[in-house]
């Protein structure tokens, strides 16, 4: 994981990683309690947070057993650095085992909710109810605390379901704080930062922007960039932030490539110039398409659209002039995700790569430590549209991986317009925020049907709609039936060649988000 230098002045909380998602879970919880904190390897030397001046650690739940040989273990000095360390799940049985209690596997897995009670009224948990509800998944459980520890809270089948040293600042929860299910989880975590370590809040959207901007400021000097607008909001607010740092020094290139959603391009380029940013425009579009002639292999597609990307924005900032610098909206679970080393490639998700490289331009990346809801905070503050700010994610490739198979200027179009009914309708049932992504795939299917009499044989469009916390996993949406028939019905009258339309009700794993 590449270490980050936080930002300064700020309280910092340190998140040891044993098993990804928790851990990205429980760093938003800490984000959202306005303090600022990081995503650390379980491996990291306590001397490391120490010379950091962590204010407290989390170590983080995971999928392993503390009792198998290679299960990932801290460095033991972190329990003697002074700062308050919370145990939750695999983090608390670590603690357990390294200091010298007893981990079992559990004889019923447990797995949902539980209750939880109170037994003695410690930090983090006083003042909290007796007894409440908590969401628990663990195949092991403490079976004694260690030394020094006493026992403050058990549920019906875990009699070790919560544990504190309150001397040396240490505590173990068997539950997910981090977790909704878990109804005074962020209760907890808050208590946990705020009167035990001592947090005192610091990390707000407003100190982010006037940080950056000066350290946008230092890292630039008097040179030039050049931003890469993809009609997402990540690189939008990362254009706005070096712009509000260098000015006119940064110039925007907006690539159209023809894959982009209905009305897309037009909202992000009058945004981006109504707040004053210079954009160059390229039209692009036929150059894409006639390159993805014939291609219908997915990963073929983003290849060939990854290169001529780089290819087109090449040629356009050279056109610019020198420049020295390029700005990206990497954010922070991607740098998260790049450190892990271990995550096999399911899908090459296509950005500049290449570019800094080959043009020797040096990288500005003002929000790698951000989460997407970090992000839209500071867009909205920037000034941003909300709709834009708002807007789901989209892939790097476009529609070209919504359209399955070959990929022609038709076929995008009637994606673009099935889609754009998708979103227009959730929008409409006031759903669309509360998804991460809802869209439709024209898949390479046709089915014959009947319509005024008349036989049809014509494509099949998907429509998928996804609630997620990071992209990383997902559920499909309940969508409500009636929705989901005017969404079917429009789609089928105004969109020409589909006569049928099918729900996606895959969850990821085992599916992907995007179907290709
Ligand atoms: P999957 O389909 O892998 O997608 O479950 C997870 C999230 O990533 C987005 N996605 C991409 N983003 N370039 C991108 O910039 C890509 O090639 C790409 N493929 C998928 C997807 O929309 C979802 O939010």
């Amino acid at each position: 994981m590449k270490e980050l230098e936080s930002p300064p002045r700020h309280d910092v909380i340190a998140v040891l990683d044993f098993g990804g998602q928790y851990a990205h879970l429980i760093a938003r919880r800490v984000r959202e309690a306005r303090v600022y904190c990081e995503v650390f390897p379980p491996g990291v030397p306590a001397a490391e947070l120490g010379r950091r001046g962590v204010r407290g650690v989390i170590l983080s739940g995971g999928p392993r057993s503390v009792y198998e040989p290679d299960a990932p273990r801290v460095d033991p000095g972190l329990f003697d650095l002074g700062v308050p360390v919370l145990g939750i799940c695999y983090g608390m049985q670590l603690m357990a085992a390294q200091l010298g209690g007893v981990v079992e596997p559990a004889r019923h897995r447990e797995y949902g909710s539980a209750e939880f009670e109170v037994l003695e009224a410690l930090p983090p948990w006083d003042g909290l109810p007796r007894r409440s509800t908590v969401w628990m998944s663990h195949g092991d459980l403490v079976r004694s605390a260690p030394p020094g520890f006493t026992v403050t809270g058990r549920t019906a089948n875990t009699e070790v379901a919560a544990m504190a040293d309150p001397q040396r600042r240490l505590y173990g929860v068997q539950f997910h704080p981090e977790v909704v299910h878990t109804v005074h989880g962020r209760d907890l975590l808050q208590r946990f930062l705020y009167d035990v370590c001592g947090c005192r809040g610091d990390w707000t959207t407003g100190s982010f922007i006037d940080e950056t901007v000066a350290a946008i400021r230092r890292q630039v000097g008097d040179g030039r960039a050049v931003a890469g607008l993809s009609g997402g909001v990540d690189s939008a607010v990362a254009a706005t932030l070096v712009h509000r740092a260098i000015g006119d020094r940064l110039t925007c290139v907006f690539v159209d490539h023809g894959l982009l959603r209905a009305g897309e391009a037009e909202q992000v380029l009058e945004a981006v110039r109504d707040l004053g940013l210079k954009v160059v425009h390229v039209d692009a579009r036929d150059r894409f398409l006639s390159r993805l002639e014939g291609v219908s292999d997915p990963e073929a597609k983003r290849k060939i659209i990854g290169e001529v990307f780089v290819r087109v924005f090449e040629e356009e900032a050279r056109r610019l002039g020198p420049v020295d610098f390029l700005v990206q909206g990497t954010v922070y679970p991607d740098v998260i995700e790049s450190g892990t080393g271990s995550a096999a490639v399911i899908k090459s998700h296509h950005n500049v790569g290449g570019l800094p490289e080959r043009m020797h331009l040096t990288l500005v990346e003002p929000l790698r430590l951000l989460f997407k809801d970090e992000v839209r905070r500071v867009g909205l503050e920037l000034g941003l549209p909300e709709d834009l700010v708002w807007r789901h994610p989209f892939p790097g490739p476009g529609l070209a991986i919504r359209v399955l198979g070959p990929v022609d200027a038709e076929r995008l179009e009637a994606v673009r317009r099935a889609d754009a009914v998708v979103v227009e309708e959730i929008r409409r049932a006031g759903l669309y925020r509360s998804l991460w992504q809802c869209f439709a795939v024209l898949t390479d299917s046709r089915s014959v049907g009947v319509m005024g009499d008349q036989r049809t044989y014509g494509w099949t469009v998907a429509v998928r709609a996804v609630t997620s916390d990071d992209g990383m996993t997902a559920d499909w949406a309940r969508l409500p039936h009636d929705l989901l028939e005017r969404i079917a019905l429009r789609i089928v009258n105004e969109v020409p060649a589909v006569n049928r339309v099918v729900y996606d009700i895959t969850s990821k794993p085992p599916g992907t988000i995007e179907w290709e």
